[in-house]
């Protein structure tokens, strides 16, 4: 099913310092997890959701394999048996790794007015959140963000809940980012896929840079919660940030054995 008046934008910038030697000739979304490039994982979610048009933001270096790779977006497996994508792709290069929310705010002109479904290029998951961006592109107005309870909330922006279950606050990476906090108001850290109102590029054009440096994809979300217009939807199934040398393999081996972007099925929306 098409999502009219939505967009998709993939953040697939940064400098991948992490990890390593790995990324020294290449950009980290191209490495390989699995079977696939890191990249179809979140074109494949926007597609799956109904998004068709879809912004790719990367870094300088590398640009070029992008488009290598992916074209114009119609993409055949390379026996040509089968379509992989269907895809509008729209390119844009971040000189510097400025922060998540200055790629969202890269994204303005595409956005054109309408709704944007964020992805970090390195985030991947084994469902696809279709129902709830399919019910955001219908709403009227606010942010959605997705969380999952993490064993290691420092590493992640995550919410800091009242007592009455009401979002209070969004935190970057407490204590190390954002030093309001010594330690994580809670373990529900906000993952890689956000859907945003075309209001967002007001609230980037307010933000200041944090101690790191960066614009913050959190400190935009604050926006929408200090404004009690922040949704905070629980992600089914496993979710991973596959920006570490681990994680590469790890991931690889999970797709491998459950699927990845899978749409729910009856007997998903029954765990909820
Ligand atoms: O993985 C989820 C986490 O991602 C969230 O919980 C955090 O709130 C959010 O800030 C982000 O944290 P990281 O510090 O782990 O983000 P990282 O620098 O690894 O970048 C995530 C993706 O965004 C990665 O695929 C590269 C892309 N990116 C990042 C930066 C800083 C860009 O395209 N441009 C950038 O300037």
């Amino acid at each position: 099913m098409a999502l009219d008046g939505t967009r998709g934008l993939i953040c697939a910038g940064g400098e991948a310092t992490r990890l390593h030697e790995l990324t020294r000739v290449t950009n980290k979304h191209l490495l390989p997890v699995g079977e696939w490039p890191m990249i179809y994982y979140p074109l494949q979610l926007l597609q799956r959701c109904g998004i068709d048009e879809v912004l790719i933001v990367t870094g300088q270096n590398h640009a070029g394999d992008f488009i290598d790779l992916l074209g114009d977006g119609r993409l055949r497996t390379r026996d040509g048996a089968s379509s992989l994508f269907e895809l509008d792709l729209t390119y844009k290069v971040q000189r510097k790794a400025g922060g998540i929310a200055e790629v969202v705010g890269m994204a303005e002109s595409f956005a054109a007015g309408q709704n944007l479904v964020v992805c970090l290029g390195d985030n991947l998951f084994e469902y696809v959140e279709a129902e709830p961006i399919q019910a955001f592109a219908g709403s009227g107005g606010g942010a959605q963000v997705f969380v999952k309870e993490v064993s290691d909330p420092e590493r992640f922006g995550v919410i800091a809940y009242g007592d009455d279950g009401r979002v209070l606050d969004v935190v970057e990476k407490a204590g190390s980012v954002d030093m309001r906090y010594d330690a994580p108001p809670s373990s529900d850290a906000v993952v890689g896929l956000y859907c945003y109102p075309p209001d967002v590029f007001d609230v980037i054009r307010r933000l200041e840079p944090s101690s790191r440096g960066e614009l913050e994809i959190t400190d935009v979300n604050r926006v929408y919660a200090e404004r009690g217009e922040l949704s905070v939807a629980r992600v089914e199934g496993w979710w991973r940030d596959a920006g570490t040398h681990g994680a590469l393999a790890e991931i690889g081996e999970l797709v491998a054995r459950t699927g990845v972007n899978k749409l729910a099925t009856a007997e998903v929306a029954g765990r909820a």
